[in-house]
């Protein structure tokens, strides 16, 4: 399969990583400050005229790909698959800048190790060209295509932010853990800890659900339970879904 990847940032190269590596992908990369190897070029000029990749994938910037897209659309047959990763980029935006088959692509920050969650939806797509591109993003993580585009936005307000939230909660805990005496590199320490221990045991007990390993450290009028039930008291989880919510708002308003 002929991958051109336009775009070799954060995302871009997080994705160019494990496709570099499969023996059934001919990557070709543009990017204007990118790696000497032969299949990297720095200006889409330097590609030949019949160039026909099977997908091309934009992982520019969203204010740079109305921009970049038209240059590419040379390169586009009516079985090209185009793959745009721009948060808030709309398939109507574009279609009105290059042809192709359209997908958008909605991945997180853990890519960039391989355990990301990309949402992905297509309009119009057949069946191998979707498992080709669940192939192509299932190889830099979780893959998940959603019935309608909006549900992009959900997308991005769960797993897109929630790399955030989960960061946000940790300095939390942080500034509990010095509020309650603990030296500021201890209280960091141990709540950062807990963070990576937590979720590499859930990776771990996969057969168990978050519920019930929350339970396992919850006992009945203990430490965990009294802390549970202030969060209940002061709705936490009315409020965690009033801030989601602002994040899907804010995607829906960025996609016009
Ligand atoms: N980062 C995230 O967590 C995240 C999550 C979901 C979606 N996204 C989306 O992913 C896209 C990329 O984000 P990013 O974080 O990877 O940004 P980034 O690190 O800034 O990467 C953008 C890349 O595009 C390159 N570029 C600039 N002009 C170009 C051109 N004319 N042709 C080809 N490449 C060009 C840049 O090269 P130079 O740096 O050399 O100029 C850079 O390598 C964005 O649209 C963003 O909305 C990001």
């Amino acid at each position: 399969m002929k991958v051109l990847l336009v775009g070799y940032g954060c995302m871009g190269s997080a994705l160019a990583t494990p496709w570099s590596k499969d023996d059934l992908i001919e990557l070709m990369v543009v990017s204007p400050h990118c790696p000497q190897l032969p299949n990297f070029v720095c200006d889409v000029k330097l590609l030949a005229d019949n160039y026909r990749p099977d997908a091309i994938i934009f992982a520019v910037k969203p204010q740079l790909l109305s921009k970049v897209a038209p240059y590419y659309a040379k390169f586009v047959t009516e079985h090209t698959v185009v793959v745009s990763v721009a948060a808030g980029f709309s398939l109507q935006r574009l279609r009105q800048l290059i042809g192709g088959c359209l997908v958008r692509a909605m991945p997180n920050l853990p890519i960039v190790i391989g355990q990301g969650v990309i949402g992905l939806y297509a309009d119009k797509i057949s069946t191998v060209q979707r498992y080709c591109i669940d192939l192509l993003f299932g190889s830099a993580g979780t893959t998940t295509w959603t019935a309608s585009e909006q549900l992009i936005d959900a997308i991005t307000a769960i797993s897109g932010s929630g790399p955030a939230y989960f960061y946000y909660f940790t300095e939390c805990l942080r500034e509990a853990g010095e509020h309650l005496g603990l030296s500021p590199d201890i209280a960091s320490m141990v709540a950062q800890q807990t963070f990576i221990g937590t979720a590499a045991l859930l990776n771990e007990k996969q057969d168990q659900t978050v519920e019930e390993l929350r339970q396992q450290v919850t006992s009945p009028n203990g430490t965990t339970a009294a802390a549970l039930s202030v969060f209940e008291q002061e709705g936490l989880k009315e409020r965690v879904k009033i801030a989601v919510h602002a994040a899907f708002k804010r995607a829906q308003e960025l996609s016009q």
